[in-house]
């Protein structure tokens, strides 16, 4: 697997794997922020075809994880995981010393994927995420690094 910095150019092809795999996809504004914010935002490719992307924001010891997702047609082959895996390298490399993030309570398989990796519950947002049905919780999880 190659990691990569993302640029305008894959924005394209991020936001096509965006609306496939989230119900509640981020929006070409959010990741151009992203980019123009200087957040930690990666492309992961394997064979010269893009399997999914990470956006992640450094703030002093801590990092925030604040999208990861694999294109549908690659799930459940352990890119996921090892995209995880080379943003918690990279968080480290750069001497943060947690990296937080905050899961849909609804999302079974990322917290289940964020457990094995590591990760525990240490806060919950209420009614946090906008849902089908009214308001969704959001899950505070995190590990250090
Ligand atoms: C979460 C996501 C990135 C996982 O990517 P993936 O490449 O399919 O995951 P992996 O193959 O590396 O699997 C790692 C672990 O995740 C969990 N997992 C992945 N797919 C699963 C599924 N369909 N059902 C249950 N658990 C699953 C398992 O714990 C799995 O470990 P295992 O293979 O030992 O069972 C991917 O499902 C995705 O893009 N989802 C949509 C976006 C999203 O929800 N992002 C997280 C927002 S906080």
């Amino acid at each position: 697997m190659i990691l990569r910095d993302m640029t305008e150019a894959d924005l394209d092809a991020v936001l096509r794997i965006e609306r496939e795999v989230h119900a509640h996809p981020w929006t070409l504004g959010n990741f151009s922020d992203a980019l123009r914010s200087k957040y930690e935002c990666k492309v992961c490719e394997h064979e010269g075809q893009m399997l999914g992307y990470a956006v992640m924001m450094l703030a002093v010891d801590e990092a925030e994880l604040l999208d990861i997702a694999i294109a549908a047609q690659h799930q459940r082959r352990g890119w996921g995981r090892k995209l995880l895996d080379e943003m918690m390298v990279l968080a480290r490399r750069r001497n943060m010393q947690r990296l937080v993030l905050e899961v849909r309570a609804s999302n079974a398989v990322a917290i289940d994927l964020y457990r094995k990796a590591g990760f525990a519950d240490i806060g919950l947002r209420r009614e946090y995420y906008p849902a089908e049905n009214g308001r969704e919780d959001a899950i505070l999880m995190g590990r250090g690094l």
